[in-house]
């Protein structure tokens, strides 16, 4: 992964208010704002972004959103769109977390269509693809990926790929403690790579960051960030304490 920056990016899911964000964003700023080599992320709620954005944007730390919808406007009650988060400072977007996929309703076509609605409005998207428990016990974790890259990423041009960033979560180790043994995850890093130069060829599969997420902690960090295909970390729960979150930035001190 020598010539892929690592990326460190925190996903708050639906936690804090407005003052909290905005207060876990000026502590994270003092405490990880001078990280060298490596790229941090946060992804507020939507009500938080423009407030985190006014903390963060003299410094290092990227604003990114949990979703988007796929069209630019339009009478589609409740939604946000892209160039809407690109105005709020956004310049990352989480796509297809399993979480939406399992809750409402996304598929992988609905996915396909938020990556190119996220690119068109200059954002970069965060490309979630995993397995569940039942899926990896049937041995269909490949299958399932497979498919997932492949319809999520239809029509992407090589250009397009260029900015986005894929987040390997295995589903059963999301908020529940079980990190995919270093082994599990860079085999299916690998393959995600193997899929990438195959669809996009060498040169773009180099260029791209796969992040791991699930249960990434303080503590396995080093760990994960240590393997040839984990390029950074998509973490949920230990994003929430801006020490703990800084501590995982920081993997390397
Ligand atoms: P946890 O780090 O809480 O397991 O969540 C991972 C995740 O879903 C990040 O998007």
């Amino acid at each position: 992964m020598d010539n892929r920056l690592p990326m460190i990016a925190g996903n708050w899911k639906m936690y804090k208010t407005c003052s909290e964000a905005v207060e876990s964003a000026r502590q994270l700023a003092t405490l990880a704002g001078d990280a060298e080599n490596v790229e941090i992320m946060i992804a507020p709620p939507f009500t938080a972004l423009t407030g985190v954005f006014d903390v963060v944007r003299h410094t290092s730390i990227r604003l990114g959103a949990q979703n988007l919808h796929w069209e630019p406007e339009g009478a589609y009650t409740g939604e946000i769109s892209g160039t809407m988060l690109f105005s709020a400072g956004c310049r990352y977007v989480i796509i297809g977390h399993s979480e939406r996929r399992q809750y409402f309703g996304e598929t992988d076509d609905s996915v396909n269509r938020k990556i190119l609605a996220a690119l068109a409005a200059g954002l970069s998207p965060v490309i979630c693809v995993g397995e569940s428990e039942s899926e990896r016990e049937a041995e269909k974790t490949f299958s399932i990926l497979d498919k997932q890259m492949q319809n999520g990423l239809e029509g992407l041009s090589l250009n397009q790929m260029d900015s986005a960033v894929i987040a390997y979560e295995p589903v059963w180790a999301i908020g529940t403690g079980k990190t995919a043994t270093p082994q599990q995850a860079q085999e299916v890093h690998e393959y995600l790579r193997k899929f990438l130069v195959g669809r996009f060829g060498e040169e773009t599969a180099q260029k791209t960051r796969i992040l791991y997420g699930g249960s990434v902690k303080p503590e396995n960090i080093s760990e994960l960030m240590g393997l040839p295909d984990i390029d950074g970390a998509l973490v949920g729960g230990a994003s929430l304490q801006p020490e703990t979150f800084s501590k995982i930035i920081k993997y390397k001190n």
